[in-house]
């Protein structure tokens, strides 16, 4: 380590969950510099609530990043940027191959140029495709259904293959339903447009769309609604330090799934949303959409044993609780 205070570089750190990622590292004590094209990241979250320093600029500018990497020493990097919008990736695959596969590839390589061999990806459930078992195991078959799963398992297998013939070690996070806010108030969700069902929820709970949408209530679960294991965002972001410190103690390469191996249905995700609001949420019942597998539950036992990862928020009401704190705060 080139410092006695590690120095991260965050890509897509004014994002959602860059931002909170971003936040821990510096309560940790880490320093780090934000590179974002702010394509949808928020430049007044980080200079309010993160006060690091913003490099606006894409990662698949390479003399950027070559005078980004001789300006700093960074000692790992934590790539969060991508598109991940999975209808838009079936119908403009390039626009994901583009800015997923071959942005990442020209960083990589720019870290290659510059020395720096520790990385953080942010992987998805989505490269699992329709899971045969559930809470499904991080070496389940991947075979992802849309673009944007195949564009993050792409990126899975360039790190599998930079690490046995340039030493790169990654860790590669699958993440299930990211949710919720920062418990302070700092940070939370704000995707423009939105197509998260908390936030969306939120949102019509304030008034500021008619109905929520549910997709398919003929699915074999309990209640016919499909069912999501839901993360808080604060503890995707704990995991990523562990992650992070695995790396720089001298960890090999790791795979490893992040959700609470608990699922919710849509409706149970709607009910704990008028709980906490104490609102009545309005409801529209719609077909299925293609591609929607009826249930995702992730395990997560190897980030507990392998990075003692303990989840803080797992209980859906405290989820929405924290993501409904900030809707208000952001949508006054
Ligand atoms: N939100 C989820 O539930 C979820 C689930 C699984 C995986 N992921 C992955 O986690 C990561 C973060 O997701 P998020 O929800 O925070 O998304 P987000 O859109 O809020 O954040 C991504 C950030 O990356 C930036 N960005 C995009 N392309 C860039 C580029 N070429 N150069 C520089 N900056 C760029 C955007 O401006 C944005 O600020 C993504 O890689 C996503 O695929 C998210």
């Amino acid at each position: 380590m080139s410092s006695t205070k590690p120095k991260i570089l965050v890509t897509g750190g004014a994002g959602y969950i860059g931002s909170h990622t971003v936040l821990a590292l510096k309560r940790a004590g880490y320093e780090v510099v934000i590179l974002d094209n702010l394509v949808y990241g928020h430049r007044d979250l980080v200079e309010q609530a993160l006060q690091v320093e913003l490099v606006v600029g894409d990662t698949a500018d390479r003399p950027m990043l070559d005078q980004l990497f001789q300006t700093h020493q960074f000692d790992a990097v934590m790539h969060f940027s991508a598109y991940a919008y999975v209808g838009e990736s079936v119908t403009d695959p390039a626009k994901y191959y583009r800015n997923n596969v071959v942005g990442t590839l020209v960083l990589l390589e720019a870290m290659l140029a510059a020395s720096i061999k520790k990385f953080v990806f942010s992987s998805t459930c989505a490269t699992y495709g329709v899971p045969d078992v559930v809470p499904i195991p991080e070496n389940h078959p991947q075979n992802p259904i849309n673009p944007y799963g195949a564009s993050k398992l792409m990126v899975e297998r360039i790190l599998s293959d930079f690490d046995v013939a340039y030493g790169l070690k990654s860790v590669r996070f699958r993440y299930f339903n990211a949710a919720g806010a920062d418990p302070t108030g700092l940070l939370g969700e704000d995707h423009n447009p939105e197509t998260h069902l908390i936030p969306l929820i939120l949102l019509t709970a304030l008034g500021k769309r008619e109905s929520i949408s549910i997709f398919g209530t003929d699915y074999a679960t309990p209640d016919g609604t499909c069912i999501r294991d839901y993360i808080h965002v604060s503890d995707l972001a704990d995991a990523h330090i562990s992650g992070l410190e695995y790396l720089l103690q001298g960890g090999n390469s790791e795979v490893f799934n992040l959700g609470n191996a608990l699922g919710f249905s849509v409706r149970e995700v709607i009910a704990a949303a008028e709980a906490v609001t104490g609102l009545n949420i309005p409801v529209t019942e719609c077909d299925r959409r293609a591609g929607d597998p009826p249930s995702l539950i992730g395990s997560a036992e190897k980030a507990r044993e392998i990075l003692g990862w303990q989840p803080k928020y797992p209980g859906i009401k405290e989820i929405v609780q924290h993501a409904w704190d900030w809707h208000q705060k952001r949508h006054k």
